[in-house]
Parts: structure tokens; sequence; C-alpha cells
């Protein structure tokens, strides 16, 4: 099970204080049910894989623990993400089920936990006292990072400003067709790591003409493309696939290089097209 050669980003902002560094490349396990995540996170880790992001929402952390219990990896090899689900925005919903992803994934200490999605306005819990629980959840030594997802510039700016404790990470809806200029730009004032959900567009970006176009003269796959266009914009990036040879295959895009005109052409494919839910219309 040796792993694969990944570079790491340093998380600068939301941690203890310690070095948390992110392996740029890690696997997605978003809608993969609980029963079939254990397959795939081993299948991940027998890949080479190093970086599982999970959620409370998935259902599926129990799967994913079981994986890493069954790997016998060392604990220090594996950096491990979980999300804190929307109805437990609550402060003793969030300590509540913080314990319970800990005892599902079998961990004593978890790499990155983030609050899932923004929501402001639907629960009538102040998402700065949200995010005050998941700092003390970080003061308890039991995450190495804390951070966000699905975050807009208000939300961040708004707890900054409050707490004084900036994310980590800020884990986004990203990929060619939604290449989030302001919010990375954002991200880059405040010193928070981009995290790229639905990479590859959940599929659809495979097709793209632009991509494929690339993909033929590259001699890889569109996959492959998208995925080294994320890892050349410092993105950390998570495509999830239940399929081992795609696993594999998309983590072989450390040998080839997108110039600038390919990265050009591919930031002039954002259309501002989503694939899954806008912050702003989340309800709980
Ligand atoms: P599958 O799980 O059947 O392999 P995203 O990460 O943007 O959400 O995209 C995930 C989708 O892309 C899944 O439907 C996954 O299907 C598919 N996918 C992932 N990698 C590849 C690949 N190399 N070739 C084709 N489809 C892929």
């Amino acid at each position: 099970m040796s792993a694969l050669s990944v570079p790491a980003i340093a998380l600068t902002r939301g941690t203890n204080g310690e070095e948390v560094l992110i392996p740029q490349l890690g696997a997605g396990t978003y809608k993969v049910a609980d029963d079939e995540a254990e397959r795939v996170v081993r299948d991940a880790l027998e890949v080479g894989y190093r970086h599982i992001d999970t959620a409370q929402m998935y259902g599926n952390e129990a799967g994913v623990g079981r994986a890493i219990a069954a790997s016998s990896l060392p604990r220090q090899d594996l950096f491990i993400t979980s999300k804190l689900n929307n109805p437990n925005h609550r402060r003793d919903d969030t300590l509540r089920s913080f314990d319970a992803t800990m005892e599902a994934l079998g961990l004593e200490v978890l790499d990155l936990f983030l609050i899932h999605w923004p929501l402001a306005d639907s629960t009538g819990i102040d998402l700065v006292d949200t995010w005050r629980t998941m700092i003390e959840i970080l003061h308890s030594g039991r995450v190495r990072a804390i951070g966000v997802s699905n975050f807009q510039p208000d939300h961040l700016h708004r707890i900054v400003e409050v707490t004084g404790v900036v994310p980590a990470v800020n884990q986004i809806e990203l990929h060619p067709w939604l290449i989030q200029a302001e919010l990375r730009r954002v991200h880059t004032q405040l010193g928070i790591a981009t995290e790229s959900w639905s990479p590859l567009g959940r599929g659809r970006l495979l097709s793209d003409p632009v991509v494929v176009e690339i993909a033929t003269a590259l001699e890889v796959s569109p996959a492959q493309v998208i995925i080294r266009w994320h890892l050349q914009n410092s993105l950390v990036v998570i495509p999830k696939s239940t399929h081992r040879q795609r696993m594999a295959t998309n983590a072989e895009v450390f040998a080839f290089t997108l110039d600038d005109a390919q990265m050009s052409a591919m930031d002039a494919l954002d259309r501002d097209v989503r694939t899954g839910s806008h912050p702003d219309q989340i309800q709980v």
C-alpha cells in the first residue's frame, strides 16, 4: 500500500499552532453509501490516496472508519476530513455530533473538521456561535484544524471579525465552469486554503470540448486535465470515483503539466454553472 507522491499545502490558519499539511489530492466520498464506503476507501488507500474526505451528511463515516481500521496504516500517514451536518449547528448538537463522528471514524484526533454549510438565516442560530463551538473543539486538541465549507465572502468576514480565528480551509464547489475568482481572492487575503468539491463538475465537464481537446493533445484523460488544472491553481482537490481504476488514473497527474495557454483556455470556460446548491439557498 505505498502512498502516492502528492504535494501538500501548509494550513496556516485555524490550527493549534502546529504544522498541519493537507495533501493536495484526496478521495471524495460524496454519495457513497455506508455499505459501499468501506470498499471505496479501501480501494483509495490501496491505490495510494492518503487524504479521505467524508461528512456527517454523507452517512458513511462508519464505512470510512472500517476501511481506515482495516488498512493498519500509521495514523500520521492519513489526512481525514469530516463536516458538521446542518441540523447540528447548536452548541450541544455540534459537540455531540463531533463525538459521534470520532466514534464512527474510530479516531482519537481528526485532521480537519468543517462547518458543512452556512445556515445563517434558516436555523435561528448565529453562524458565529457555531464557529465558536468549532474553536472550542480545536482547543480540545481532538482536531488539528478547523474550517468551513460553502462559505461566501460575507460569512467569512463575519466569523473572522468577531472571533479573530480564520478558517484553515473553505471547501467550495469549484471547477472550470465555476472558477470562483472572487472567493479565491478573499481566501488569499485571509490565508485560507481553497478546496474544490465536485472538481469534475460531477463528471459533466469530462465531455467539454475544450477539455477533450487539451486531453487529446497531451494524450491524457479529460479527468486528468481537470485535476491537473486544480493542482496548478494551488487548490486542494477531492475527485470522487467509486471505480478503483478511475481512482488510479485520476492520481496519475504528476508527470505532465498544462501550459499557460491551456490553463487560460480552461479558465475561460467559467460560466457560473453550479452542479450543487447555492450556499444562500441552503435550508436545514
Ligand atoms: P464514478 O464514481 O462512477 O467513477 P466530482 O468529483 O466532480 O463530483 O465527479 C464525480 C463523478 O465523476 C462521478 O460520477 C464519477 O463516477 C465520475 N468520475 C470520476 N472520475 C472519473 C473518470 N476518470 N472518468 C469518468 N468519470 C469519472
